[in-house]
């Protein structure tokens, strides 16, 4: 049994007022108090908190929860441990913070830190967005998606397939410039085209390449993109429709400098039968990225 779902994304942030800000009014998350360890939380359904924001001397995804079956839980940490890689058990206090049963702190072979848990709490008030999102896409699918820089990327892929048991949906080499990347785009135990996509590519300085969000529908994007334009925040890829999760999606920087995907309409495919994809193309449309425009702009092409 392995990984059910995205569960949360704990953040690092020297400013934790910019991303409660970029959050809150450009995201349209809903702000939900302070953890006992003082992070700020943040919901987008019904769980207690989808973001942590912790206080910290760097900008950097702290780590991405990963929920876990109970009855496959113990399992999973023996293969961890038997894999080499660190696990440090939550203490209460740490696991009351989550809002989790129980949980361990360990990180794959790029070194990108990961929560793995069991057991998450609901709240009894309802999700109302801050910015009239009408809802996010969550349930069984989590939260959404997280991208990672893994350089030793066979290792990585080795490592979320076989220690921690999310299946290939898709493993793509894209175009990148002239050269080209492989990529990992992994399910959990759902219907989420990925939860999590693997890039190899050096770590950033943020520790993350982008989380990805679903909001409910077209005009949740189309209103999100405007309230972007409006607040100043850095656009990262225009709006586009991804070949293989079917995503039409823009993405814009995070205060951490990592990417936030803000999209609707996401592939939901059968994770039992699924047979994984060689895609060669990142998008059916758009998504032009500032990289390229910067690079075709210094070299004088029209786009
Ligand atoms: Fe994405």
């Amino acid at each position: 049994m392995g990984v059910k779902e995205l569960g949360y994304l704990v953040i690092e942030a020297r400013d934790p007022v910019a991303w409660d800000s970029f959050l809150t009014e450009v995201a349209g998350v809903m702000s939900a108090g302070r953890a006992p360890d003082g992070a700020a939380l943040y919901r987008i359904d019904e769980r207690p908190f989808r973001f942590a924001i912790q206080a910290s001397e760097r900008d950097y995804l702290g780590a991405a929860g990963l929920e876990v079956s109970a009855d496959g839980y113990d399992a999973m940490v023996e293969r961890l441990r038997a894999a080499g890689r660190p696990v440090a058990d939550f203490s209460s206090d740490e696991a009351t913070a989550r809002r989790v049963e129980r949980a361990i702190r360990t990180s794959d072979p790029a070194g990108n830190a990961l929560e793995l848990y069991v057991g998450h709490a609901t709240d009894d008030v309802a999700f109302v967005s801050p910015a009239g999102v009408s809802g996010f896409v969550t349930g069984a699918l989590g939260l959404g998606h997280v991208v990672f820089a893994a350089p030793n990327f066979d290792e990585c892929h080795r490592f979320y397939r076989e220690v921690l048991g999310l299946g290939d949906t898709d493993l793509p080499e894209m175009p990148v410039g002239d050269a080209t990347m492989r990529f990992a785009f992994m399910h959990a135990a759902n219907g989420r085209h990925h939860s999590v996509a693997l890039g190899e590519m050096p770590q950033p300085p943020s520790g993350c390449v982008h989380i990805m969000l679903e909001a409910k529908s077209m005009i949740d994007v189309g209103k999100a993109y405007d309230r972007m334009r409006r607040a100043g925040v850095p656009q990262s890829a225009s709006l586009g429709k991804h070949v293989n999760d079917e995503m039409t999606s823009f993405y814009m920087r995070t205060p951490a400098g990592f990417d936030l995907e803000f999209g609707c309409e996401g592939l939901v495919i059968d994770p039992a039968s699924w047979e994984a994809t060689a895609h060669t193309e990142i998008s059916v449309w758009g998504h032009r990225w500032s990289w390229q425009e910067a690079m075709e702009a210094a070299q004088g092409a029209t786009p």
